[in-house]
């Protein structure tokens, strides 16, 4: 199969995920900028992007793609500093976010997997680093209200952290059939 991953990444993140659907896949990974070219003889191309405020960076770039070539495949992989589904964070709260960008009525069918990323704020534009601080000041409000969540996720990201994980790849290549 002819494939193509593009991939949207600030801090890195993004990009390995990028990097490790391109080699399953046996193609490149190229910023979305190059969807163009990358993506003109490709059957399947993979979407590789990070949660910014609860929405996927470049999703409508790579939505507008979708729509001018709809004879191909699309899967995307959506990154984000939140955990992995668990008790505390229920996988309906990565559908709800991931449902923001590519909402159920227009990309039900649309294969997509959420994969942890990292945070390192060091890496952040100026932009993002004061959007940050506020964050993490409601976070400590929050905190001081006993909530539990709040203060995994603080403690988290003060300290940052790389959470990338192939293994993560996995249900989507699965749906793709790369894995058999
Ligand atoms: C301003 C800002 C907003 C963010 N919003 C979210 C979010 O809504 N949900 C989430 O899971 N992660 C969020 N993150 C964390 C990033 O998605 C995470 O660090 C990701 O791994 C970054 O990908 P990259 O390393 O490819 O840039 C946010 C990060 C920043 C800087």
């Amino acid at each position: 199969m002819d494939a193509a991953v593009v991939y949207c990444s600030q801090t890195g993140s993004a990009k390995t995920y990028a990097s490790w659907m391109a080699e399953e896949l046996g193609c490149t990974p190229e910023p979305l900028d190059n969807i163009e070219t990358v993506a003109a003889n490709a059957e399947l191309v993979v979407f590789v992007s990070w949660f910014h405020a609860a929405s996927l960076k470049g999703a409508k770039r790579f939505q507008a793609y979708m729509a001018e070539h709809p004879e191909k495949r699309y899967a995307v992989v959506a990154v984000g500093a939140t955990p992995m589904p668990c008790d505390l964070w229920p996988a309906s709260e990565h559908e709800e976010a991931f449902r923001r960008s590519f909402p159920a009525d227009q990309y039900a069918d649309l294969p997509w997997v959420y994969c942890r990323g990292g945070f390192h704020f060091e890496r952040l534009g100026t932009m993002d680093k004061m959007a940050m601080r506020i964050y993490f000041k409601m976070l400590e409000g929050e905190i001081k209200r006993g909530n539990k969540r709040e203060q995994i996720s603080l403690d988290g990201m003060r300290k940052g952290f790389d959470g990338c994980n192939r293994a993560y790849l996995e249900p989507l290549l699965e749906q793709l059939g790369v894995r058999r």
